[in-house]
Formats: structure tokens, sequence, C-alpha cells
């Protein structure tokens, strides 16, 4: 629910970029539409006072909407064999995904916070950062995302405007385009992350006077498609509240494992920066059943099934995937597809781990 005072500051950006959208969807079905009729007639009809506004676009709004809106999409990850077979399978789709009509995906990096380059560097697009100094990530190994995501942006030649944040148990399921707009980030919407039924704690770092609780989003750092020039200011705050909120013990004990994702959602807030929230952003097996429309497979929760197709969420199951049981070395090639009856979501995801593993070079001998 967005607060009405906070609405109250948003309607009047809202109404332009509404506006705009309106004009370019106006104009594209113009455009459409002089292709596709007789082009000199068409225009006189519609005389030159649709041309003119959009060369006198501000340029970077002209950007945010127009058709061609590429993405970087970068990872942060280790070199622990854990995260790289992970980073593989998920570079993998990423350059299938990539050519497929309707999505806008640019470049990639792998931002590997490790400190130093490790032997995926020639299969996978890679950029070294420093993991924190020694000590200062209480043991918390993701307070590392946010360093890693300062560094980069502040020394590597990014040509996209926009960044997806990602992770390496995302497989793309789908061509992903820039759901952003504009100024306007897209994020995924957790349920777990819950800013109203913890206003006493983020009134610790996200003070009264910059607004209503319900400023800050329901989500973490990924997925989030966003402009490159709104990231390179909330990353810097992003570290320092998670370095805050993890020195508070109220705050470290409250917050546990999704720390990282409050920072990510305050420092954000702290910046004035609102997420359209899209649920079709991704989805997370078991829980979710179907793939559809959907962009992304977060394969998080362990996938446990008896062999009639029943989940056995909590126990071990006679059918099982689950991405800890690898934490030394790649998976298998070639694994068991669930027994009938598992949901499409958990087949897919099997299906193109499977898909990934037979076709990377050296599956086997990774580590
Ligand atoms: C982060 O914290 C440091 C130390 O407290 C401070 O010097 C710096 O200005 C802060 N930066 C941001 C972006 O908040
Ligand atoms: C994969 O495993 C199945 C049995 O689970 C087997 O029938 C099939 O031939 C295997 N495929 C490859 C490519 O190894």
């Amino acid at each position: 629910m967005i607060n009405r005072k906070a609405m109250g500051k948003a309607s009047p950006i809202f109404l332009i970029l509404l506006t705009l959208g309106f004009f370019f969807a106006t104009y594209n079905l113009v455009t459409l539409v002089i292709h596709n009729q007789n082009q000199e007639r068409v225009k006189e009809m519609i005389g030159s006072t649709t041309a003119d506004p959009v060369i006198q676009m501000p340029e970077e709004l002209k950007k945010s909407v127009g058709p061609k809106r590429p993405f970087h999409v970068a990872l942060t990850a280790t070199d622990a064999p854990y995260s790289k077979w992970q980073c593989r399978i998920m570079y993998y789709w990423y350059k299938k995904m990539k050519e497929v009509e309707g999505s806008d995906m640019g470049g990639f990096t792998r931002v590997l916070h490790s400190g130093n380059p490790d032997n995926l560097i020639d299969e996978i697009p890679t950029f070294v950062v420093n993991p924190l100094p020694s000590g200062m990530d209480r043991g918390y190994i993701v307070l590392n995302r946010p360093w890693a995501f300062v560094q980069w942006l502040e020394r590597a030649h990014i040509e996209e405007d926009y960044i997806l944040m990602a992770e390496p148990d995302h497989i793309f399921v789908n061509p992903l385009p820039n759901l952003a707009r504009g100024s306007y980030p897209a994020a995924f919407p957790f349920f777990y992350i819950k800013p109203t039924d913890n206003e006493k704690i983020i009134r610790k770092f996200y003070p009264e006077e910059n607004g209503p609780v319900t400023n800050v989003d329901p989500i973490g750092n990924s997925p989030v498609i966003i402009q490159k020039s709104q990231l390179q200011k909330i990353a810097p705050t992003w570290m320092n509240v998670s370095l805050k909120m993890k020195d508070d013990p109220e705050t470290d004990k409250a917050f546990g494992w999704v720390l990282e994702m409050y920072a990510y959602a305050v420092a954000s807030a702290l910046h004035g920066v609102q997420h359209i929230l899209r649920k079709d952003f991704m989805i997370q097996p078991p829980w979710d059943l179907k793939v559809g429309g959907t962009f992304i497979i977060h394969y998080t929760y362990g996938c446990d099934y008896s062999l009639k197709g029943e989940l056995t969420y909590g126990k071990i199951g006679e059918w099982r995937f689950d991405k800890r049981s690898h934490l030394h070395g790649p998976p298998p090639r070639n694994l068991t597809l669930p027994p009938p009856g598992v949901p499409e979501s958990v087949v897919t995801l099997v299906k193109m781990v499977n898909e990934a593993t037979a076709n990377i070079p050296g599956w086997d001998d990774s580590s």
C-alpha cells in the first residue's frame, strides 16, 4: 500500500511518466500505422505535430522510454566451488535467452568478490573486486555484495544505462525485458521482507523525517533492474546501512540472514527511490508451481518429493534437488527427472540444469 503522503510526493513525476508512456504508446502506434498504410496519406492526417515533442524530449527520458533499453547483467559471486557451478549454469542460460526476441539483456559481468581471479575467467566475463577487510563481514559473507557493487561501479566501464543485480542461483527461463520504467526500478517483492512489521528497527536507519516506513519496499537488491546512475548513489549507502545494521545487535538478531536485503530496501528509500514490484520477475520452486510468463527461476529452496510426487518439504525426499547437496562441487550431469506429479516449475528447473551441464565443456572437472 502506498501511503497518501508518499503518493502526493510521487505523483507529479508519476503523472509525467504516465503521460510520456501514453505519448510513446501513441507514437509507436502511429509509427506502426505509418509503416503499414499508405505513408503519404497517413502523414498528412497526423501532420508534423507528433514529431516535435520527441525531438524536444530530454535526452534521459527519451532513453528511458525508447524501445531499446539494454541492461547489464551483474552477478556477484565468490570463487567457492558452490558459487562457481551455479554461475556457470546461470551464464549458460543468460547467453541463450539474450538471443531470444523480447530480451533487453546487454552485457554480462560476474563480479567476483574474492579478491583474485579464478579458473572461470576465460569462460565467464569477470571483474575481480576485493572482499571486505578481514573481520568486517562478521562472518556474514553477503555483506560483501554491496561492497562489490561499490567497487565495480567505480572502476568498471559499463556501457548500458541499466543494471540487473542477479545471483548465481538464478536461471533465466524466459527472455528478460527491461522491467524498469525510467527512474522507477523494478524489483521482486519478497513475502518475508516486511518493513512495516519492523517499524521500530527500520526507524533506526530510516528516521521519520524521511517519510513513512511504507516508503521502504519489501525487496532485496536482487533481482532488481535499476538505472546505473541510481545504483551508483544507492550502493555506498547500502554498504553503510548493511554494516550499521550488522553492528546493532537488535537489528542483527531480528533480520538475521536477510539483513543485507533490508539494508538495500532502506538505502534505496533513503535516496527516494521506489521500485515497481513485479511478482512475475521470478518464481521460487517448490512454492511456485508454474513458470508461465515469468522470467527467472530462483532455486534457493530445496525441492523434496516422495516418489508419488508429494512435497515433503523439511524432510529429505525420495527424490530431491537441493543446491545445498552440492556445496563442495558441481552436481553430476543428467540428474534424474522428478517423479510424475511434481510441479512444472521443478521439472523445468531440473531440465534446465541438465541442459546446461550437458553443454558446458568440462563440467565434471570443475571445482
Ligand atoms: C559511510 O560511512 C562512512 C563512515 O561512517 C562515512 O564516512 C561515509 O560518508 C558514509 N557514506 C555514505 C554514502 O553514507
Ligand atoms: C540420462 O539418464 C537417463 C536415465 O536416468 C538415461 O536413460 C539417459 O540415456 C541419460 N542421458 C545421457 C545423455 O546421458
